[in-house]
């Protein structure tokens, strides 16, 4: 069968195919430069190949709407015929060699595909959702997270990672927040370097091409409704949304996602200041861009383009390159080239990027590297990758709460009611974007409890079902469990089904039923710990009254309940700190540590009249960003700058003692902010610029030192330049963005 595909192949290109095969092509030479073997092949392809490595097509599962749906058989002709240049949701060793060898082997070239995934948090071994892990503030073991993704979807024959999210949001309605890097642009840009440095390493075939989503701006889609409009100024774009995308991009990341969204009007597939004057130029960004699904098709919809085939002049007029499934670069770039509306030069610079990556992966002389059986088998769902997945999860649970020391529970000695049908489900344990995990391999809260207290320790009752209602049933049931019980576990939340892509919802709060539940609860008198499982911050203030102790476990993964065993009984010490704001109630949305100060702040008693203010709930969130209580409890002291008065290009020194005060060993995530109190533009009241995580033996002191270079207090102007002005700083220091200490300096001309 090869050997006839071979013939004919000959047969179809004759002789100088045959003596270019005898003298081998340049493009196949390894020894030469990846640019000298780009321009030999681009000198050799067609434009309809040349389209076809701007053409993506999924070949599995649907992350999006079915679109001119092609079928298998289309497909696979395609891919021999050259057009197509990468696929996406083909899953395992088996099936993506198959397909890759029908590109290397079958198409005039050989040009093997790119094959992409959303490995978002985890393949088969699936870790905290980014949002949860970003909020244990160890970068390392973010990265590492990210490392043991790659290793498992490397062996599994995946090229390309759609991730990281590097989407600034202030808004928990949006699904997608779970898949980010919370409010804050400081810390979004380090957490996205290290997920671009652990999915990439070096990017030999354990490691995968990370992809730096939604660019740009994707995250302030009004009122957190997916694919919805946004608006910002320069200013914002600039200053709130890009440094994410910014690190990623300089921590060496392969490509680039267009996102759904648009700026200053235009979808930003078509956006040349983004996309060109951006991303290309001011950055030097040398990898190429994919669309999202469909996102230069969707231009049409926007109202922004006629058809398709204006799409994709947009689109490739304004520097972006390769299609997301909806086959119209494919389609249309031949003829629009013949027209004119295209040039020959934005091809190939598309084509050249594209096919750089592949030749710097080394697809081209081992079209197979990335499939492995072996690994596949050795590294996917190892114990070494499920004890990184335990670590990642301790770190990430936040515990809000702990009135009267409730928790950690003591390990013997008591009985304890498990109550919540979350803790005992494994389908609603994990989110959309789980990639290859199944939950039914997966620890959960009842389990995890179990092995550590013993079965007969615990009475579980499901006191609600799946989509958070209750009954009377339900209830007299789960209350007659409390009543034999010492202490009450009570798993409440929403389904991790409700977190990801297209998971908007208008009310991120506590379900109804589940309030009636712990009011039932609380009224049995007995101590009442709340695990609270979400992929967004939910709005906790009706729930605050019913629990002695809160702790949020956001969507944990496959070690979600051996993780939280070790949270309640002590065993492991709680250090996260959230990394959105918890709103007081709905309509505080959006609510987030960073915003300005307004003309009329109110002030801290709250009196008075005619300030900027809610007459119904206070302004202040339920739980700061950067909020998080421990086993122990921790006293700042001291802070001293060394230089109120820094000379130029000096920068500023900052010391202040932090104490555990407690009777534990603990953990303290210690947190620097600023204040520039007057600037070209409006700066934010605080802004994180320094943190470090610190492990304290109980009782011990230990005075910490920060540097605050004149980078720290820079911000960028409306094109994106930075600024440093002189003027009156505030530094601030504490345990999160609200309990703080400060001084102030004054930054000289
Ligand atoms: C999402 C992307 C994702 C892509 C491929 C889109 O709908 O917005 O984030 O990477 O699908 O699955």
């Amino acid at each position: 069968m090869l050997l006839k595909r071979v013939v004919t192949c000959l047969c179809c290109y004759g002789i100088s195919y045959v003596v270019q095969a005898q003298e081998q092509p340049a493009y196949k030479n390894a020894s030469l430069a990846v640019e000298v073997r780009v321009k030999d092949l681009l000198g050799r392809m067609s434009v309809e190949e040349k389209a076809g490595q701007l053409n993506q097509l999924s070949g599995g599962a649907f992350t999006g709407p079915a679109l001119n749906e092609a079928g298998q058989q289309t497909k696979i002709q395609w891919v021999k015929e050259g057009k197509v240049g990468s696929m996406l949701n083909v899953i395992g060793v088996a099936e993506t060699r198959a397909i890759q060898q029908i590109a290397v082997e079958q198409s005039r070239w050989g040009i093997p595909l790119l094959f992409g995934l959303d490995v978002i948090h985890g393949y088969k071994t699936i870790f905290p959702i980014p949002l949860a892990e970003a909020c244990s503030f160890n970068l390392a073991q973010v990265q590492q997270n990210a490392t043991v993704a790659a290793a498992e979807a490397a062996a599994a024959g995946i090229h390309w990672t759609f991730a990281p999210m590097c989407d600034i949001s202030n808004d928990p309605r949006w699904g997608r927040v779970m898949e980010g890097i919370g409010e804050d642009p400081w810390y979004g840009a380090l957490l996205s370097a290290a997920r671009v440095k652990g999915f990439q390493g070096n990017l030999d075939e354990q490691h995968i091409l990370a992809c730096v989503k939604h660019f740009a701006g994707y995250g302030a889609v009004e009122a957190g409704r997916e694919y919805n409009n946004t608006d910002m100024s320069r200013v914002a774009l600039w200053n709130k949304y890009l440094p994410p995308y910014q690190a990623a991009v300089e921590a060496g990341a392969a490509t680039v996602m267009n996102g759904f969204n648009v700026f200053e009007g235009v979808p930003v597939s078509a956006s040349k200041y983004l996309v060109t004057d951006v991303l290309k130029s001011k950055w030097g960004f040398k990898g190429f861009l994919v669309s999202d699904w469909n996102s230069f098709g969707e231009m049409v919809q926007w109202g922004y383009a006629a058809d398709g085939q204006d799409a994709v002049v947009k689109a490739i007029n304004a520097g972006s390159m390769m299609d997301m499934e909806s086959k119209i670069n494919i389609t249309y770039i031949p003829t629009l080239l013949k027209q004119g509306k295209i040039t020959q030069q934005q091809l190939d610079d598309a084509v050249g990027r594209v096919l750089a990556v592949k030749f710097r992966l080394g697809l081209f002389e081992q079209p197979y590297k990335y499939n492995s059986t072996e690994r596949e088998q050795r590294l996917i769902f190892s114990a070494a990758h499920r004890a990184e997945a335990l670590k990642a999860a301790r770190a990430s649970v936040v515990l809000l709460k702990n009135n009267q020391q409730s928790l950690p529970l003591r390990k013997t000695g008591q009985q304890l009611a498990v109550i919540g049908h979350y803790a005992n489900s494994k389908e609603d344990l994990f989110d959309f974007w789980a990639a290859m995990g199944e939950s039914k391999n997966a620890v959960t809260l009842l389990d995890g409890m179990q092995q550590k207290w013993g079965s007969k320790a615990i009475t579980y009752a499901a006191g609600y079902s799946a989509d958070g209602n209750t009954t009377d049933a339900l209830v007299q049931e789960a209350v007659a469990a409390a009543r034999k019980a010492d202490v009450l576990v009570v798993n409440v939340g929403i389904t991790g089904k409700l977190a990801g892509e297209d998971r908007a919802v208008a009310n991120p709060v506590i379900p109804e039923g589940q309030l009636r539940l712990l009011k039932a609860l609380r009224a049995t008198g007995k101590p009442l710990i709340a695990v609270v499982s979400a992929g967004r911050p939910l709005v906790l203030t009706a729930l605050e009254p019913l629990a002695d102790a809160i702790v949020y476990a956001w969507i944990l993964g496959t070690e979600t309940g051996n993780a939280l065993a070790d949270v309640l009984s002590g065993d492991y010490n709680p250090a996260g700190k959230t990394v959105m704001s918890f709103p007081v109630a709905v309509g505080q949305i959006p609510v987030y540590y960073n915003h300005t100060n307004t003309g009329r702040p109110l002030p801290t008693d709250d009196q008075g009249n005619w300030f900027s203010r809610y007459r119904d709930i206070p302004n202040e969130p339920l739980y700061p960003f950067g909020y998080g209580l421990s086993y122990t409890s921790f006293a700042y002291s001291n802070l001293s700058l060394q230089d109120t008065l820094p000379a130029k290009g000096k920068p500023v020194q900052v010391r202040v003692t932090v104490t555990n005060t407690g009777t534990r060993d603990g953990e303290e995530v210690v947190q620097l902010y600023i204040r520039d109190h007057s600037a070209g533009i409006v700066r934010p009241v605080k802004e994180l610029k320094g943190f470090q995580k610190v492990l304290l033996k109980k009782g011990e002191s230990r005075q910490l030192h920060f540097t605050l270079t004149e980078e720290d207090l820079s911000y960028y102007d409306a094109n994106g330049d930075k600024q440093i002005e002189p003027g009156r700083f505030s530094v601030f220091v504490g345990g999160n963005s609200k309990e703080v200490l400060e001084a102030q300096f004054r930054k000289v001309e």
